[in-house]
């Protein structure tokens, strides 16, 4: 049984005192979802503030991104140990944003989980098809090829303690979300693949999250899918009701 994951992605947004207020209220109702794992991902620069904010919650924190170096003249860059070293358990990597606006490759995302990993970090690796590969049908060949990128070397042991979301670039933050149909599909076939280049053990306790406008009045069909182990969420995770009230949908299938 995989423990449904519920991360929110805050990408650039806040301030510090709105991540420190949205941080506390979401730890503060942590104990009403206790069937799922809670995640929160703020802008690196209020990482500290939200860990002091989340306290002895059992809420997780992770980074939006990191550098696949480990130290240096790398300017305006964070390594996985600075991000270990101030609390942080998890890190988003190969976010579409982070591949489409700052042009990340699958081998950028490769070296990046790697070092995550190394770390003692849980990457949270991220892919998707655009708009027009969908409808050209090649979301399977987009798919199955950033995977294979993305976690090219990683081990069968390593495997197990990754996180792969998927999210359709066409669905983020444009309130066109994937059917539950839809996104079953690709995480069914995301399972074979892990089956494939691992084992079939081995790939059923890795958690795939869905992300894409992921609402709490979506969340139910979404999370009741099978091959559906959470939610990769961006614009609802910064509304404390909103966020808990998506959790609590994975709680209830997870209960089920
Ligand atoms: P939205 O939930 O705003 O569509 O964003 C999804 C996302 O990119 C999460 O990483």
């Amino acid at each position: 049984m995989r423990t449904p994951l519920i991360a929110g992605n805050w990408k650039m947004n806040t301030d510090g005192n709105g991540a420190a207020e949205l941080a506390g209220g979401i730890a503060s109702r942590a104990g009403e979802v206790p069937d799922v794992e809670l995640l929160v991902c703020p802008p690196a620069i209020y990482l500290t503030r939200v860990r002091n904010a989340i306290g002895d919650a059992s809420v997780g924190l992770g980074a939006q991104n990191m550098s696949c170096q480990p130290s240096g003249a790398f300017t305006g860059e964070i390594s996985a140990g600075m991000l270990t070293d101030i609390g942080a358990q998890y890190v988003i990597l190969g976010h579409s944003e982070r591949r489409h606006i700052f042009g990340e490759s699958d081998e950028n995302v490769n070296k990046k989980t790697h070092a995550a990993l190394a770390a003692g970090l849980v990457p949270v690796v991220c892919v998707g098809e655009l708009l027009e590969e969908r409808e050209a049908g090649r979301t399977a060949e987009v798919i199955s090829g950033q995977i294979k990128g993305s976690l090219a070397g990683i081990t069968a042991e390593q495997i197990s303690t990754v996180v792969i979301a998927y999210e359709p670039v066409w669905a983020i933050g444009t309130g066109k979300v994937a059917t539950p149909e839809q996104a079953e599909e690709v995480h069914a076939d995301l399972r074979k693949q892990l089956a494939e280049c691992y084992n079939a053990e081995v790939a059923e306790t890795v958690r795939i999250l869905y992300g894409g406008s992921v609402k709490p009045d979506n969340a139910n069909d979404l999370l009741g899918q099978p091959n559906i182990d959470g939610a990769l969420i961006g614009g609802a995770s910064l509304k404390v009701d909103d966020f808990l009230a998506i959790a609590a949908a994975g709680a209830a299938v997870a209960q089920a």
